[in-house]
């Protein structure tokens, strides 16, 4: 019943308003995050082939103790499970029908302000991440024990997919840390102070996600030279 009411109010019966909406935006945030620090882990992760085989059948031996490879079909699986969570919360912000479209557009050309155009890329880049990180996902999760050999293999067959992949989970990942820093902490200080470090943490930011980038495609031409 109170249910009812605030469905027709938007307000409880005792005048005041949700707090789901707030605790919704803390989870995204924090889900966002987890997915962001593993990025960059399994980054590191992929790119240990720069360093032979060898270095990365090593770094699989370390997430798998005992050598239980179903460990890493477990992991997959709960990385799945906050990755469908963090993109169902992410479709609230979806502009609903055309006329929510037309109106963000508008005011992106008529803002001008580059916060708000990277919000369009990443709205874009999540849309695409949930077909191309869930195909990868899947693949892990009832896929068979990792080694370098097959994934050598998975190389040479799907290098257009794995770049694009990169490519759309950076472009991602990137403005999304950005946005959670202006979300939560760049508030403080005075006007001047808080612009001047928060275009500080966006250089920062995006030079880390770059070096990571540049660094996971010399890593990919290795992983193709093995093909
Ligand atoms: C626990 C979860 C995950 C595991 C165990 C995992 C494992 C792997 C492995 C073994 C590879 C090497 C190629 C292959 O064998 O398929 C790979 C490549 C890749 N994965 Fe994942 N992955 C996970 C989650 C993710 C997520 C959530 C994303 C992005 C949203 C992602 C993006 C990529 C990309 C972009 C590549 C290609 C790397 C490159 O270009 O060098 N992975 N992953």
């Amino acid at each position: 019943m109170m249910e009812t009411i605030e469905g027709f109010l938007g307000k409880s019966v005792d005048n005041k308003k949700s707090r789901i909406p707030a605790l919704q935006d803390k989870l995204q945030s924090l889900s966002g995050l987890i997915l962001a620090v593993f990025m960059l882990f399994h980054m590191l992760f992929t790119g240990s082939i720069v360093l032979g085989t060898g270095a990365f059948e090593s770094v699989v031996h370390l997430a798998e103790p005992g050598g239980i490879y179903q460990i890493t079909n477990i992991a997959a699986f709960g990385i799945f499970v906050v990755f469908v969570a963090h993109a169902f919360l992410a479709m609230r912000k979806f502009p609903a029908n055309y006329r929510a479209y037309q109106a963000f557009k508008a005011h992106k050309i008529r803002m001008k302000h580059l916060d708000t155009t990277m919000w369009w890329f990443q709205f874009l880049s999540g849309f695409l991440l949930f077909f191309f990180a869930s195909a990868h996902l899947i693949t892990i999760i009832f896929g068979e024990q990792v080694t370098a050999e097959l994934s050598i293999g998975r190389f040479s067959q799907l290098h257009i997919f794995y770049l694009l992949l990169i490519i759309v989970t950076v472009v991602h990942a990137s403005i999304g840390t950005y946005r959670l820093y202006v979300k939560w902490i760049s508030i403080e200080g005075t006007k001047h102070e808080a612009e001047a470090k928060r275009a500080k943490i966006k250089n920062i930011n995006f030079i880390v996600w770059g070096a990571f980038l540049a660094f996971t495609i010399v890593a990919d031409l290795v992983w193709l030279s093995l093909g």
